[in-house]
């Protein structure tokens, strides 16, 4: 197949993998920041469950990397990596169920996401669309398998204080989608 032109997509498409394709890279930076923080911890839990979670956001980024000429990518890709580190760093610093927690939340909020683009992607008639949001499916289905073993994970429930963090999260995250579709 042949350089693709990105005008092929529509825009509101391209916005859309745009911001995905920014998701996937933080969260990416979310469990590298988790398994940096465990550094310190050196907690063998933590440990495993970053590293096959890390593995599988790597390969949803890859999906959307391979088609990055089809879109564009954010501008921001550097302030995402930082944002997602610090979202996995911090709670990991402050306990296992503060990181479950925060996983549990970010996974909820990519799951509501997905289903939505989902949602948006199955009325388009462009082929490549069409193909990849197979590819986007299993991504859901990855992501929600992610939040349901970071809340089996968890031993007790949320506090007061991480329900607030829980809040900052869903609230930054939603920031982040409306800023990566557009820049
Ligand atoms: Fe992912
Ligand atoms: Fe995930």
């Amino acid at each position: 197949m042949g350089k693709v032109s990105t005008s092929r997509l529509p825009k509101h498409i391209r916005s859309e993998l745009r911001a995905s394709h920014a998701g996937e890279f933080g969260a990416v930076w979310i469990y590298r920041g988790i398994l940096c923080a465990n550094l310190i911890r050196q907690d063998a839990q933590i440990k495993s469950f970053a590293l096959q979670h890390l593995a599988t956001e790597k390969s949803h980024l890859a999906g959307f990397a391979a088609n990055i000429q089809r879109y564009r990518g954010s501008l921001l890709l550097f302030f995402w990596g930082i944002a997602g580190f610090v979202t996995g760093a911090l709670p990991t610093l402050l306990g296992r169920n503060w990181m479950f927690y925060t996983i549990f939340c970010v996974e909820s909020f990519v799951d509501e996401h997905y289903r939505e683009q989902l949602k948006l992607f199955d009325h388009e008639c462009n082929s490549f669309v069409r193909g990849f949001s197979q590819q986007m499916a299993a991504f859901h289905a990855d992501e929600t398998k992610h939040r349901d073993e970071a809340l089996h994970a968890m031993t007790k429930q949320p506090s007061k204080a991480m329900r607030c963090w829980g809040r900052l999260i869903a609230y930054g995250s939603q920031w982040a989608v409306k800023a990566a579709r557009l820049i």
